[in-house]
């Protein structure tokens, strides 16, 4: 089993370059999937507070039988928690329920600007990794100009933005622009389902379009592979979430083709504009 590469990140951390996402996976569920992605070699394991399962992570963490050091593992903070001592409450808690003693990146969910607390959460993040309570701090769906506002006002950049991200929502600005700072890109929902169901008329699966299936043939890969291949040949740290062994073990084979430029052309070509992505200014979550 070979596991997949890092990427260095800002503090000086090594983030494994894919993922598995947690989201909507449940206690016991999750339980059981995470010693299942560990023993196909992921080695970084996304939830958050709001998906409610960081016990059950917590559990498939202890259950995988691999050293606590050899995992990184990423929460975050929910939108209800912002503010200096809030977060820091958030944090233990979260803490506890993983039964855990350190966080190996702790993100800042959404920044729900109309709140305006982000940079007070940010400050406390700041000090939690002083603390060695947090190993990596980050923040996710940040738009430039907050990224500006957490320079600005505390001389801190994060080291991740998890930001949604596929072939139908490339984000080329903006990843330019964390690209620019220093500051690595995850890409959330990599795979294009649920959230883009209605992408491609209908309910079509994103994963069913024409194009993928022809360059999945060419490669004799899977159209995923193909999508989470594209991601890691940019850079980009894909965290695929799936509950089925098959499927995991597919999801992080893909470390050993290389798509060709014509194909990267192709893959990035299904952004039209037209896809559905939440404007984190004006969509806020709790
Ligand atoms: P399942 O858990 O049954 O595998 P995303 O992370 O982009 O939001 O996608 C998650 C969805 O994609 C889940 O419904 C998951 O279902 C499905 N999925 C994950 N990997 C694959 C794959 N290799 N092929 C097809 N569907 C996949």
């Amino acid at each position: 089993m070979a596991l997949a590469p890092t990427v260095k990140l800002n503090d000086g951390n090594q983030l494994p370059q894919i993922g598995l996402g947690t989201w909507p996976m449940q206690d016991a569920q999750v339980a059981e999937v995470v010693p299942q992605a560990v023993a196909a070699g992921y080695r970084l394991i996304d939830t958050a507070l709001n998906y409610g399962n960081e016990t059950g992570v917590g559990e498939g963490v202890r259950r995988s039988g691999v050293d606590r050091e050899e995992l990184f593992v990423t929460t975050k903070v929910p939108g209800r928690h912002h503010g200096y001592d809030e977060t820091r409450r958030s944090l233990d808690e979260s803490l506890a329920r993983l039964q855990l003693d350190y966080i190996d990146l702790y993100l800042i969910h959404w920044p729900n600007p109309s709140v305006g607390k982000y940079i007070d959460t940010w400050r406390a993040f700041i000090d939690l990794q002083k603390e060695g309570k947090v190993r990596s701090i980050g923040v996710s769906n940040f738009k430039p100009a907050h990224l500006d506002r957490l320079l600005e006002e505390t001389g801190v950049l994060p080291a991740v933005n998890q930001i949604q991200l596929y072939p139908a929502v490339t984000r080329v600005d903006e990843r330019a622009y964390n690209e620019q700072l220093g500051i690595a890109v995850e890409s959330w929902s990599p795979l294009g389902l649920g959230a883009n169901a209605k992408y491609y008329g209908g309910n079509t699966s994103f994963l069913d379009i024409p194009v993928l299936r022809q360059i999945a043939q060419k490669h004799g890969k899977t159209t995923a592979q193909v999508i989470l291949r594209w991601h890691v040949q940019q850079g980009l740290v894909p965290l695929p979430k799936s509950a089925n062994s098959e499927r995991l073990a597919q999801n992080i084979d893909v470390f050993s083709f290389q798509l060709d430029e014509d194909d990267m052309r192709q893959v990035s070509a299904l952004d039209d504009g037209s896809a559905d992505v939440a404007d984190s200014d004006t969509h806020e979550e709790q």
